[in-house]
Order: C-alpha cells, then structure tokens, then sequence
C-alpha cells in the first residue's frame, strides 16, 4: 500500500504520515526533508541558493538511506526557507523525485508526505490524503513546537514563514502544491492531532473497505 499525504507547511504531514506508517507497518518518508537536505548542504558549504547547478549537483548525491533523516537536525526557519528556494530548480527535483519513487517501490509500501506526491511522484497511490489548516493555526502549532525543542523565533515570524513558503509552493511553475483530484480533504484547524490522525485513519479505513 502506498499512501500519500500532500498540504502546506506545517500542516501536520509530518506527524500524521509517521503514526500511519507505524500503524500499517509501512516505511515513511517525510520529503520535505529531502528538500531541505540540499538547502542545509548548500547553507552549511557557504554555497549561494541561486546556484542550481551546485544545488542539482548535491541533490544527484543524495543517498536517502545515508541520510540522517532526523527531523531535528532540519528543523529551523533557515533551511525551511533554503528548502523551498531549492525546490524551483528543474532538475534538483527531477533528482529527489526519483529517489522518493524508488523508496515508495520498495516492500511493503510507504507512506510519503510532501507538497506533490499524489499529483507527481505517487500519482496511482492507493490513498492521497490533502491535509490543510488555516495559516494562522499551522503557525500557532510550529511555534509551539520550536519552542519545545529551544528555539523561540515567535509567533509572528513563524507566520510570515510559513505565508512566505506558502506563496512560493503554491504559486512555483514546476509541482506547485495542489491538491490532487482523487485526494481526500482533511482540514486540520480545529482538530488536534489525535483527532486528525483518528480523521486520517478514517479515510484511509474506507479506501481499504472499498477495496483501495
Ligand atoms: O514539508 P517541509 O516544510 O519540510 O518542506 C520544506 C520545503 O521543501 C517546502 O517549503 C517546499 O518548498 C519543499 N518541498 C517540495 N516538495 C515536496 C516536499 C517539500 O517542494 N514534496
């Protein structure tokens, strides 16, 4: 089973596509790290982001199963923002997208999350889930979290982030976040996450009662 969970920043994709994975025994992939792997690489060699060459170069050498994918080693606004800038480029996509579809290939199955898994890299997934909140709820819960792990940018700055990410993903000519048209809506700003992981699991529970 493949299941593919797309939305804006700080939706819940994240979380949500972790606990589906654990609860179906499926492999999970949080794209959005592989995207700000190569903004981190490009921050951490001093390399500017409007080099796409450089950017390509270190999104070909990517190895997904080298990669140390903890979420915390990618968490600040810095490599969010790298991140989404790198993500324009043709062929740094063209590299990741291919190696998020040989990690979706491999058994069982996987859950894989991101802004255009179920429109480009899974489009015959066998459940696409288009999660999404109000701008201003996704905010409240990332500031929350970077709170807890120490660091404090603010509520507002954290806004603007997002708002900023948001209009770049949403508005870029190549993979802009889109829903897909076999993808089921879950509008996230009044639900904790249990409740929307409960929500998720409805949907994918229908999928499989109709036969996926
Ligand atoms: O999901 P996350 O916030 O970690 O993603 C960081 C950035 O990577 C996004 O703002 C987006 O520009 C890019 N991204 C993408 N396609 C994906 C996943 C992430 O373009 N499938």
């Amino acid at each position: 089973m493949i299941i593919a969970i797309d939305g804006p920043a700080a939706s819940g994709k994240g979380t949500i596509g972790r606990r589906l994975a654990e609860r179906y025994g499926l492999n999970h992939l949080d794209t959005g790290l592989t995207y700000r792997a190569v903004g981190a690489a490009m921050l951490n060699g001093g390399i500017s982001l409007d080099d796409e060459a450089m950017a390509t170069r270190i999104a070909y050498h990517m190895d997904l199963e080298d990669l140390d994918f903890d979420p915390r080693n990618y968490a600040g606004a810095e490599i969010a923002e790298a991140a989404s800038r790198v993500a324009v480029y043709s062929e740094v996509r063209r590299a990741l997208v291919a190696a998020q579809r040989r990690f979706a290939k491999k058994p069982p199955g996987a859950v894989l999350d991101g802004r255009d898994i179920g429109t480009v890299v899974c489009p015959d997934a066998d459940v696409k889930i288009f999660l999404t909140a109000d701008p201003v709820a996704r905010a409240r819960r990332r500031a929350a979290e970077l709170e807890a792990s120490g660091r404090s940018p603010g509520f507002e700055a954290v806004l603007a982030d997002i708002r900023r990410r948001d209009e770049r993903d949403s508005n870029r000519a190549l993979s802009p976040l889109r829903r897909a048209k076999d993808a089921h809506l879950l509008d996230t700003t009044d639900l904790d996450i249990e409740a929307a992981f409960r929500a998720a699991v409805d949907i994918v529970e229908r999928a499989r009662a109709a036969g996926l």
